[in-house]
């Protein structure tokens, strides 16, 4: 029990930072929650036209996400790896920092899953880009990736992680309840397209 406390704790903690909030605000780039979607992610992050600070968040929000696997697994084996992965993505999308006020999950989703298994997570982000690249929405791409992986991890017969990454998938959909909402409507601004929208 102390271990699954511990583990939890820890992913939670280290998926709490807020990194786009961070790095935007280090490089005097005002709040990112005036931005854009308002979302603290690098997908909004790009919307200030600071690419680099973007590619920071991924990286950042991606490597928390990872880091919580590993470190985990290191000290305490697999079950505990995507327990910790689990509460690192609840950490970024639910801070306790910024009242529970987060992000949407899919970098962090993204890192973690990488972490758990290097082929999969491949898959999910050639998945994000293969739809990206045809679509030009970072959402649908979110969508498409985090819906496809629980298929991935189940043809690969990793039933441990299956019904996290169904978990994963539910709460990406549920934080892009604007996003698609918004791709309903035609309204979703396309990658590139600095276009300011609340929600
Ligand atoms: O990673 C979040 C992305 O899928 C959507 O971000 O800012 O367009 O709501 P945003």
């Amino acid at each position: 029990a102390p271990y699954y406390a511990a583990a939890i704790i820890f992913g939670y903690l280290l998926g709490s930072i807020p990194f786009g909030l961070l790095f935007t605000k280090m490089a005097g780039l005002g709040d990112i929650r005036n931005v854009g979607s308002g979302n603290i992610g690098a997908t909004n992050v790009l919307r200030t036209g600071n690419r680099w600070v973007a590619l920071a968040t991924l990286i950042a929000d991606g490597g928390k996400g990872a880091a919580a696997v590993l470190i985990a697994r290191y000290f305490a084996g697999d079950t505990m790896a995507v327990l910790a992965g689990t509460a690192a993505f609840v950490g970024h999308i639910f801070p306790v920092w910024l009242r529970f006020q987060g992000g949407k999950g899919v970098a962090t989703f993204l890192g973690l899953t990488l972490a758990l298994s290097f082929p999969i997570g491949l898959a999910a982000c050639a998945t994000w880009l293969l739809t990206a690249a045809i679509f030009r929405f970072s959402s649908l791409a979110a969508l498409v990736a985090a819906a496809l992986a629980p298929v991935y991890f189940w043809l690969d017969d990793q039933w441990l992680v299956i019904p996290f990454s169904v978990f994963f998938a539910v709460l990406i959909f549920i934080r892009h309840k604007d996003n698609i909402r918004r791709l309903l409507a035609g309204e979703e601004p396309r990658i590139g397209a600095a276009k300011k929208q609340a929600g």
